[in-house]
């Protein structure tokens, strides 16, 4: 597992590129389009990283707690003093939150970077309320940009465990019923799917982001 204090300090210096600013800004869309009917009501972060998508949550009105196992992550999160987020040093495979005590559980590129997949997803399934939601981000293995990333040692990514459309369908299916949505076309450096529509196929194949929703059962 890759130790992300060593990455903490340059973590944010993609979303300052070109390249950055538009992976950002369509995967925000994406997320963007499937939080509309969420309660605004008490949050978990999964992996929140340096709050930079804490951040777009609380200011979606969710109120949050947001976890990340890396001490330095946490402290440059905090170092936002953003409102509405309590960030907490804390294992996602180790929680000592009670038994369904969220409404809704988020989790962006962090679950691929766990240890164990299982005692994670396992911790999220207790700590969720009954008809509460999960909302997982993830990277697509199926995408030739992040196969290509996979391939450099210097590249965070290629510490990851990325997620296919249906490795992620069957992973939530646990909870109910998911939709995913994929996107982000990344060629020649640009994000095709900002400027153009593409079909559902291409992007499920190319996109390089997938978004995974399930309300948990009740
Ligand atoms: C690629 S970063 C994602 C940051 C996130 N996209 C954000 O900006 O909100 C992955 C994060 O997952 C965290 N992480 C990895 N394993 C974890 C675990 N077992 N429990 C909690 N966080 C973990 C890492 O420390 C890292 O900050």
């Amino acid at each position: 597992m890759l130790d992300f204090n060593l990455v903490a300090d340059k973590y944010e210096s993609f979303y300052l590129t070109p390249l950055g600013r538009d992976v950002d800004e369509v995967e925000k869309a994406m997320v963007k389009k499937m939080l509309h009917f969420l309660p605004r009501r008490h949050s978990l972060k999964i992996g929140c990283g340096t709050g930079h998508w804490t951040k777009f949550f609380t200011t979606m009105g969710f109120p949050l707690v947001a976890i990340d196992i890396s001490e330095r992550m946490i402290e440059l999160a905090r170092s936002k003093h953003l409102d509405s987020a309590m960030f907490l040093v804390k294992d996602v495979e180790k929680l000592d939150f009670r038994d369904e005590s969220f409404d809704n559980v988020f989790a962006i590129t962090s679950l691929e970077f766990v240890d164990n997949l299982d005692k994670a997803i396992s911790q999220i399934y207790r700590v969720l309320r009954p008809g509460g939601n999960l909302l997982i981000g993830a990277l697509n293995g199926n995408s030739p940009y992040i196969q290509e990333k996979m391939k450099k040692k210097s590249s965070t990514i290629s510490h990851s465990r990325p997620f296919t459309p249906e490795t992620l369908h069957s992973l939530l299916q646990v909870f109910g019923e998911p939709q995913i949505k994929a996107g982000v076309v990344i060629e020649e450096g640009r994000v095709l799917d900002k400027e153009m529509e593409l079909d559902q196929d291409t992007l499920f194949k190319k996109g390089a982001f997938l978004v995974g929703l399930v309300s948990k059962t009740k």
